[in-house]
């Protein structure tokens, strides 16, 4: 497939990363939200993985954009204005093969809640730090060129 980003991810994984439509399935179990609140970046802090844009998994009689508006909410408390589908990533992990949609989402309201699930909240910054590779405090699904590569095509069109 033409127009596909091959690298391998922190646990050196496959990972192939693509800007098209849909490219690896048109309905993706799994979500991952590139947010913007004001002039931040809202990202959550897993209890396991660390510091990390929110996401999750797609449920039963959810649509990928659905779930993306929930896993925000659930785990940062905010209140999805708009979202961008930006691209798909799939991982050949040891055991499974993820599918992943990644969105830029527009924030216009962050309610604080009384459980953000299996994470600590919301956390708010203005840079997503260079090094992050290099922080033990930062999830692993940070720390490949998916990160990267999204928020340049995010701040080239939307920042
Ligand atoms: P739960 O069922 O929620 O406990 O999740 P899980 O730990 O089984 O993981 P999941 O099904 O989300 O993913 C399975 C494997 O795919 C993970 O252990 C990772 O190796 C890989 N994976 C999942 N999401 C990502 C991601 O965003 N980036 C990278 N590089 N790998 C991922």
């Amino acid at each position: 497939m033409e127009e596909v980003n091959v690298f391998k991810d922190y646990y050196n994984n496959k990972v192939q990363l693509s800007f098209l439509d849909h490219p690896f399935s048109k309905n993706p179990k799994h979500v991952w939200i590139i947010c913007r609140y004001k002039d931040k970046w809202l990202l959550t802090d897993h209890k396991e993985r660390g510091i990390e844009f929110p996401g999750g998994k797609v449920e039963p009689g959810e649509t990928a954009g659905q779930a993306a508006i929930r896993e925000v909410m659930e785990e940062t408390g905010a209140t999805v204005k708009k979202l961008h589908y930006i691209g798909q990533y799939k991982v050949d992990g040891r055991y499974e093969t993820v599918i992943k949609n990644v969105y830029f989402a527009e924030i216009d309201e962050l309610t604080p809640q009384p459980t953000y699930y299996e994470t600590n909240g919301p956390v708010l910054l203005r840079e997503v730090p260079a090094n992050v590779k290099r922080k033990s405090n930062y999830s692993f699904i940070m720390k490949d060129a998916v990160l990267e590569s999204c928020m340049l095509r995010i701040k080239k069109t939307y920042v």
